[in-house]
């Protein structure tokens, strides 16, 4: 499915695409599924919109523990936020794992309760020696990017970022 202006919106790097889209999200004491080892402002955002921030160990090759997010997850999970290639690790996430992660949201989306998957992408266009990273929206339709030219254009005083609703997700930016 295509994209159209309203799944996109600009915003002020990363940071500000991953606190617009849990503004938009979370309501006081909803709970965000947060990988570690992660990106240590995480915290703050979630902390931004009174969430709860519910970290998961990763495996020891810090690739997502599915058992250990579907052991987390509880009836006030709102999201999780997945960062691949990921800082500080810089493990890229393969398509098995994004796939099995959508596969387990999309259990709990046809039970009825919709987790969000956020995808924090700044270092998509970093990776060397012919790596693929797998587009979460072909995993899961209730998902979101999030990115920033900080890191790709080495500008992150120019806070230009955006984020991307996926189109076939049953909402849409506005
Ligand atoms: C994983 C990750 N997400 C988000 C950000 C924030 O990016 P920005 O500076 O574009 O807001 C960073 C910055 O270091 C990062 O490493």
């Amino acid at each position: 499915m295509p994209f159209t202006f309203k799944d996109i919106i600009m915003t002020c790097g990363a940071a500000g695409a991953i606190n617009a889209v849990l503004k938009a999200l979370i309501n006081p004491g909803d709970e965000v599924i947060i990988l570690a080892p992660y990106f240590v402002e995480y915290l703050f955002y979630v902390d931004n919109f009174q969430g709860q921030s519910k970290v998961v160990s990763t495996r020891p090759d810090f690739l997502p523990d599915l058992k250990a997010i579907q052991e987390a997850i509880t009836p006030r999970t709102k999201a999780i936020l997945i960062n691949s290639p990921n800082n500080p690790s810089g493990r890229v996430y393969d398509r098995t794992i994004i796939h099995g992660l959508g596969d387990l949201l999309s259990d709990y989306s046809r039970k009825g309760q919709v987790i969000y998957l956020v995808a924090d992408e700044p270092y998509r266009k970093i990776v060397y020696d012919g790596v693929q990273v797998p587009s979460a929206f072909q995993a899961y339709s209730e998902s979101i990017v999030v990115t920033s030219y900080s890191k790709d254009l080495s500008l992150p005083g120019e806070r230009i970022g955006f984020l991307a609703v996926n189109p076939q997700a049953p909402i849409g930016t506005n």
